[in-house]
């Protein structure tokens, strides 16, 4: 309770709730003393002396004592719950009661059962483990949690998102226990400068693309990428002079039908000219390294087929 914008709000707020509190008590006693009519104790009749419709007059019974008791165990409870919890201002309670630290112990309850499973987890290499049915009942739903608003939930991603599910020729990294939890933990950046400049002038960047284009069997015009090929060597230093990329840093292979950002002559020559810079953030601070274990293996289970999305 320290989100007032200053020391004024919280005695405001403690001194509204107890006014409002003593003013019921206030009410009740009050309502027992008070006599409604000055002129009832002369008639004594026990009416209020309001009459309506000729004769129907309010009679004036005292409350019910089970009502009274509750409206009175009612203002004594307000009173101490505000004493134990927060709930006057910024006053913590003497019990020092709140959401976060209950919410601490029931996450860490929930690890400590969880614990003897994921310990047992943790014994077994990822290998092992993409092949444990309830390891992977566990990893699916972790990846639903917190990798499928990027990857999707089947792992077959979406553009600038890499399909999972692609054998290792179309990853940009190798697909391996190793890559996939490093990944995991510590994310990754994926970097291309813009070459734009080092490739020369618009119809030279044109002519690159449909090299690039002929190096996965697309279809492209012949002489504009036999014009390009002498140019592709300014690409070859990061995807290799076949094309095939170079998984230790992440350039990806030119050669096959997968494009993680995207198929075609314009696409390809966006990525000369503006270059790509496509991140994943860390998950390490969201998950523990039992936890990654575990969707790694659920990663590697997930096929590895040749296929691709385009
Ligand atoms: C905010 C979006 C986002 C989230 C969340 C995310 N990723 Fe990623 N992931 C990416 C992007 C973008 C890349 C590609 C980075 C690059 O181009 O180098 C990537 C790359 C990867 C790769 C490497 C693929 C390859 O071809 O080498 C793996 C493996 C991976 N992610 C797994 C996961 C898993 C498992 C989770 C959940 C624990 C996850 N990611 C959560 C966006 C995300
Ligand atoms: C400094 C290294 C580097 C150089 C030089 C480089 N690239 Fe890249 N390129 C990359 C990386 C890394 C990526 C992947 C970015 C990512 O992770 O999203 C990439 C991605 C691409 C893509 C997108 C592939 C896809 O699957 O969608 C194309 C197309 C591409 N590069 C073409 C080229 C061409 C053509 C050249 C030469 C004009 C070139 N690159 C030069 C590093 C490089």
């Amino acid at each position: 309770m320290s989100d007032f914008i200053n020391g004024f709000w919280p005695w405001y707020v403690a001194g509204i709730s107890l006014v409002s509190i003593l003013a019921c008590a206030l009410l009740l006693w009050l309502a027992g003393k008070a006599t409604v009519n000055p002129n009832a104790n002369l008639v004594d009749d026990n009416t209020t002396g309001h009459v309506w419709d000729e004769d129907l007059r309010e009679l004036n019974n005292p409350l019910p004592r089970w009502w009274m008791w509750l409206f009175i165990l009612t203002v004594i409870f307000a009173l101490g719950y505000l004493a134990i919890f927060p709930g006057l201002g910024s006053y913590k309670g003497l019990s020092q009661w709140t959401t976060l630290a209950e919410h601490k112990v029931d996450v860490e309850r929930l690890r400590a059962d969880v614990a003897p499973l994921y310990a047992e987890f943790s014994a077994q290499s990822v290998e092992a483990l993409s092949h444990d049915p309830r390891a992977l009942a566990i990893g699916e739903r972790q990846f639903m949690n917190t990798c499928s608003q990027c990857h999707g939930s089947d792992g077959r991603g979406s553009k600038s998102f890499p399909n999972l599910t692609n054998g290792n020729a179309a990853w940009l990294g190798e697909r391996n226990a190793e890559h996939i939890v490093q990944t995991i933990t510590n994310g990754r950046v994926g970097m291309m400068p813009p070459m734009g400049a080092a490739v020369g002038s618009e119809s030279d960047i044109t002519d690159v693309a449909h090299y690039v284009l002929s190096l996965s069997g697309s279809p492209y015009n012949e002489v504009k990428a036999f014009n390009g090929k002498q140019k592709f060597v300014t690409c070859a230093a990061c995807h290799g002079l076949d094309g095939k990329g170079n998984k230790l840093i992440g350039a990806p292979n030119l050669t096959d039908d997968y494009w993680l950002h995207g198929w075609g002559e314009a696409a390809i020559v966006s990525a000369i000219k503006y270059g790509k810079n496509n991140v994943m953030p860390a998950q390490a601070p969201k998950l523990t390294p039992e936890q990654i274990h575990v969707v790694a293996a659920y990663v590697l289970s997930l096929g590895g087929s040749p296929q691709a999305a385009k």
